[in-house]
């Protein structure tokens, strides 16, 4: 078993931090955070799920390097990426006394890091924060990067700031903990990596996924690892998404019309729309030409094999037809100027942002899509 902690640097000048992948880190945490500290206490923020696992263990290593801890303990799911969610935790933030040279931790997946994070980008006038991501898909994606925010009733992620953690720490044990559904869909996330950028990542988890997912650590550290690598190489050259970072919403625009036709409901899960939208991307670039065959075809193949959602047959419950789907893509944040933008592929690993896709095209794709 691999017992190694990876480090992998964001070099972003005066906001540069490390991401920390491995085994172990939550019963490092006080190690881990005690040298950022200008004085020893920090505010973590979770939720109850997350916390009846991780709360107690994360505050005992804080308390055994001296660090005392308050939590609050906020409901989990979705929901909670909302205005009164938010002004609860700023509001307990500052009821904690937390200062500008203090520290936030975030303690969850995705729903906690973003608001958590958004929390700690405007209270006064930012403070910094350590993200303890634990889903896959946090760890591989929401966690590193900067991005925060909540959702309003206009949808989602419609309001926020970047604000780049101090730190992260990736433990992959708490994935154990995780129920196979929400790995797996943690893991379109992970797919999504090989698909954008890299083809031999992409190769390696059709060589390696089975296995990741049945529990070998060192596959999943390695993995994670791979990702958080790519995400911080593609943050250090476009932070704040002005091209090149658009690639990682390869499937997003497909996965975000999916999740907004099924009621951000647990019929799809967000990884499980990207996984599914991952694939739908790559059948329209066969259909436009711009690929071959084959590359939709592995990245099906590669889908079944892990035993994943990849059709839109494989969604409970009925879908809008299809204008009703263009109406929801129409609706993504990434439309500019009107016009509906797509993250294509010339083949595996070679992915491009373009708005050049005839509606005909994207028509029949979903006509057929939903038959
Ligand atoms: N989750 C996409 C990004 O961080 O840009």
């Amino acid at each position: 078993m691999r017992e190694t902690i990876d480090t992998v640097p964001v070099n972003l000048g005066d906001r540069s931090y490390e991401v920390r992948v491995g085994q172990g880190l939550i019963a490092r945490a006080g190690v881990e955070i005690a040298p950022l500290l200008r004085r020893k206490r920090v505010a973590i923020v979770t939720e109850e799920t997350v916390a009846a696992l991780h709360l107690a263990p994360l505050r005992a290593a804080l308390q055994a390097e001296g660090i005392p801890s308050e939590a609050l303990v906020l409901p989990p799911g979705e929901g909670t990426k909302s205005w009164p969610q938010f002004e609860r935790t700023v509001e307990w933030l500052l009821d904690q006394k937390v200062e500008r040279g203090d520290l936030v931790v975030a303690l969850g997946g995705g729903v906690i890091g973003d608001l958590v994070g958004f929390a700690a980008a405007v209270m006064r006038r930012g403070v910094r924060f350590v993200q303890i991501p634990t889903s896959l898909l946090a760890q591989v994606d929401s966690s590193v990067g900067g991005k925060t925010g909540i959702n309003t009733r206009q949808g989602k992620n419609l309001v926020g700031a970047f604000h780049q953690p101090s730190l992260v720490l990736a433990d992959i044990g708490v994935l154990d903990t995780l129920p196979g559904r929400d790995f797996l869909a943690g893991y379109g996330e992970v797919v999504k990596y090989g698909l954008l950028g890299d083809a031999r990542f992409f190769e390696w988890l059709e060589v390696n996924g089975p296995a990741l997912a049945r529990g070998d650590r060192a596959l999943r550290q390695e993995a994670v690892r791979h990702a958080v690598a790519m995400k911080a190489g593609i943050v250090e050259r476009d932070e704040t998404e002005q091209g090149e970072r658009a690639l990682l919403n390869l499937g997003h625009t497909f996965g975000h019309a999916l999740e907004a036709a099924t009621g951000y409901s647990d019929r799809l899960l967000h990884g499980e729309g990207v996984a599914i939208g991952c694939l739908l991307a790559f059948d329209l670039s066969a259909r436009l030409g711009l690929c071959s065959q084959e590359a939709p075809e592995r990245v099906a193949a590669h889908l079944a094999a892990m035993g994943m959602k990849r059709r839109l047959g494989d969604i409970p419950g009925d879908l809008p037809g299809r204008d009703g789907l263009i109406a929801l893509m129409a609706q993504d944040k990434k439309v500019q100027d009107g016009r509906m933008r797509f993250i294509l592929a010339r083949g595996l690993g070679e992915s491009f942002v373009t708005s050049d896709v005839p509606r005909a095209a994207l028509a029949s794709l979903l006509d057929e899509a939903l038959r």
